[in-house]
């Protein structure tokens, strides 16, 4: 099992990259990234990352060789890629052109991975999350099971974590999902929450749980607010888990952006929805239930995203 990572010199990627090492089901990880220029002094930050990574396997006990490298030459026959590659928003910088600008980048790394692995698996972090995995999925060709995103399994392990908080119980024990676009929009749903099988209503008060919903939908906002940067442990342990459930073919059922074509009544738009992850990437979009609500809120995700979208394919024809 070969895997790549890019944008590997930066917080995301790097930890994806580390995360995969540690849980040691791959044999090796290659670390994509730019090389740097500093005035006359130039850096290899995937390089160098991955160096001083490979040198924690006889402390943690792990055998996948992490190699760093700018040369798409090193990912060829990647089983699984993952694009972590992107810029924040700076100062001045519109959303327009942030969107324009990851954009460019997601579809010249996704271009040059599948020239080198025209059957891989690929798993898109950059934001704007659901945008950014259909211009992967787009300039990949490849068919959409293997194309996929992560945000669901980020946002969900924030709810289950503050959740774990509030009730002191181990967050192994809660299960939940939250659907819907990577944004303020996201879909949490109590209703399919539990704590060891115990519905999550039965063990918190409304007003709790409505607290812990509102804060988890903004949990990436207030770890910039703490940081100055977006996060990168729990989103680069969330791309790992992704990784390793289709690597050792688990089944396993996350919230991923997945590219609907009727399912929840949203069609032709990638956004968060419950599937089986294994062998091949998306085995199945598991259709569940919603009730009225929750079947609103949905919409709303899916129209927010699909105002996105519409932003960026607009953006695409006036450049
Ligand atoms: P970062 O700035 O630390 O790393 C980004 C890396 O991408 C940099 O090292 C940069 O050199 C590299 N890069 C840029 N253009 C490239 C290209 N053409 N080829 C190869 N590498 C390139 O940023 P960070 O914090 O790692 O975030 C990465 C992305 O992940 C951002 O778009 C961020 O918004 C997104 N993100 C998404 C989350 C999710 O839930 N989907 C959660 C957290 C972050
Ligand atoms: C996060 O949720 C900003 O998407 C990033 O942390």
């Amino acid at each position: 099992m070969k895997i790549t990572v890019v944008g590997a010199g930066g917080n995301v990627g790097s930890t994806t990259a580390l995360t995969i090492a540690q849980r040691d089901f791959a044999k090796q990880v290659i670390a994509i990234d730019l090389v740097k220029k500093d005035g006359d002094k130039t850096f290899y930050p995937s390089k160098g990352r991955a160096l001083d990574q490979w040198q924690t396997s006889p402390i943690h006990g792990f055998d996948t060789r992490l190699k760093g490298s700018s040369d798409y030459e090193d990912t060829r026959d990647s089983d699984i890629c993952i694009i972590t590659a992107g810029v924040p928003r700076r100062p001045g910088m519109s959303r327009d052109d942030l969107l324009s600008i990851n954009a460019n980048i997601v579809k010249s790394v996704t271009e040059q991975l599948v020239e080198k692995s025209p059957n891989t698996i690929i798993i898109v972090v950059s934001n704007p999350l659901d945008i950014m995995t259909y211009v992967a999925w787009k300039a990949s060709g490849l068919p959409s099971e293997r194309v996929m995103g992560m945000a669901g399994i980020l946002d969900t392990a924030r709810y289950s974590a503050f959740l774990a908080e509030e009730l002191e119980v181990s967050p192994k024990d809660i299960q939940a999902q939250i659907l819907g676009g990577h944004g303020d929009t996201m879909v949490p749903l109590p209703r399919y929450t539990t704590v060891a099988g115990i519905p999550i209503t039965q063990l918190i008060s409304k007003e709790k749980l409505n607290a812990i919903i509102e804060r988890a939908k903004v949990g990436g906002g207030e770890l910039v607010g703490l940081m100055g940067t977006s996060a990168w442990y729990a989103p680069g342990a969330a791309a790992a888990q992704m990784a390793e459930a289709i690597a050792l073919d688990q089944n396993r059922i996350f919230p991923c952006s997945a590219w609907l074509t009727g399912q929840f009544g949203v069609k032709d738009l990638y956004i968060g929805v419950p599937v089986k992850l294994g062998a091949g990437g998306i085995k199945e979009i598991i259709e569940i239930e919603l009730n009225e609500d929750e079947q609103k809120l949905m919409d709303g995700s899916a129209e927010a995203v699909r105002t996105a979208f519409n932003d960026l394919e607009r953006i695409l024809n006036e450049s």
